[in-house]
């Protein structure tokens, strides 16, 4: 019984100390000496040649768009970046361990690139992913609140166009290299499905842009997402168009009002105060210091200025009603006194024609 007990405790320690050594993460640790505290690996830009430039690979995918303030011109967008960049020091054979292909390790034990959004800061996550052929990979999930200038003379049939920008803070495209992983159509298509908030937005596509841009001597390397985002713009149908055309339409129709009733005047006053309180939730949502006005704004005022003549003309044509009832006097209602005036006319013409 001792002598299996033996055998079988001899078996075991015979399979595991065959493989404690490349199975255990803490082996690959030890073979890529990260078990220390390497300072060297975390200061230095992990490259043998010192010439040779890091190709720092991103990846950014749009989780929503939560806001955008047409007043203050910025977007609030929730985003998720891949970065990706080689060490040439880390490198390791997968079948030596167990087939081992990935190994999570805290992010202040590398060098990272400082590559930052120009639009925003970022915040990433602690740990990086590295893998056997010395490919690191680090991701970041983040509430974005970047400035873009909105154009909003179409509005609210406009399309805007965002720029989210990638840059490294200190080096230049000598040093540092920016790319991307996948392509712009298939990160438009991944941000679509992955997409659960977007508000009165929707996602038209992302491009993306890569560029060299010279900064006093530095001549560095920008990778810019255009995300072209456009509105719907059904809501704005609804609640401020329709309802101005209405105005205008009720606003001629009361052209039939008779005169007589007196509630003409009333009634385009009302209309006109309507139309103020449609101006007054444009100002909310429209920036004043757009140069060129939006269309909707000139649609407004045409309206409201419409409807203001409108005004003056029915207090006019009071006037001068009211004027000519007066000076018939033995008139008992309006409507009687332009009987009399037409008689009067009568009269009058039946005097002068026979001359
Ligand atoms: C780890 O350090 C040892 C001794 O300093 C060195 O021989 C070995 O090449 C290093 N391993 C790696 C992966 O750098
Ligand atoms: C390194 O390995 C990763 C993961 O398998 C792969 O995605 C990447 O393309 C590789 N990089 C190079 C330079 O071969
Ligand atoms: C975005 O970047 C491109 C390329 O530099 C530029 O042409 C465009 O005007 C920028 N758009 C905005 C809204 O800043
Ligand atoms: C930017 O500069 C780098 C190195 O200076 C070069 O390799 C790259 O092709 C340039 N990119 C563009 C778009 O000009």
């Amino acid at each position: 019984m001792s002598a299996l007990r033996t055998l079988a405790f001899l078996a075991l320690f015979g399979v595991s100390s065959s493989q404690t050594s490349d199975c255990s993460y803490v082996g690959l640790l030890t073979h890529l000496n990260l078990t220390t505290t390497n300072d060297l690996l975390a200061t230095m830009r992990p490259v043998k040649v010192w010439t040779t430039p890091s190709l720092v690979q991103l990846d950014m995918l749009l989780y929503g768009i939560l806001e955008v303030d047409e007043k203050s011109q910025t977007v609030t967008t929730h985003i998720w970046v891949e970065t990706r960049w080689t060490t040439e020091y880390l490198t390791w054979n997968p079948n030596d361990f167990c087939g081992i292909n990935m190994l999570t390790v805290p992010r202040s034990t590398l060098w990272l690139p400082d590559v930052e959004i120009l639009e925003d800061s970022i915040h990433r996550s602690s740990v990086v992913n590295l893998y056997p052929n010395g490919s690191v990979a680090g991701t970041a999930r983040e509430r974005l609140t970047s400035t873009c200038r909105l154009n909003l003379i179409m509005f609210p049939f406009d399309t805007q166009e965002c720029n989210i920008t990638f840059s490294s803070m200190t080096s230049d495209g000598n040093a540092i290299q920016l790319g991307s992983v996948n392509t712009d159509k298939a990160l438009t298509y991944i941000s679509e499905q992955l997409m659960v908030t977007k508000g009165e937005w929707e996602l038209v596509k992302m491009e993306i842009l890569s560029f060299n841009y010279s900064k006093t001597t530095l001549n560095k390397q920008k990778l810019t997402y255009k995300v072209i985002i456009s509105r719907k713009p059904m809501l704005y149908v609804i609640n401020l168009i329709i309802p101005l055309l209405y105005f205008l339409i009720l606003d001629l129709a009361s052209f039939f009002i008779s005169e007589a009733r007196g509630e003409k005047l009333g009634f385009k006053v009302t209309l006109l105060l309507s139309i103020s309180v449609m101006l007054l939730i444009l100002k909310d949502i429209l920036p004043s210091t757009e140069n060129k006005l939006p269309w909707i704004a000139s649609y407004c005022l045409a309206i409201f200025t419409f409807v203001g003549l409108s005004v003056l003309e029915a207090m006019l044509v009071g006037y001068l009603y009211d004027l000519d009832g007066c000076c018939s006097m033995t008139a008992q209602s309006p409507a009687d006194a332009q009987v009399d005036i037409l008689v009067e006319d009568d009269n009058h013409k039946g005097k002068v024609s026979p001359k």
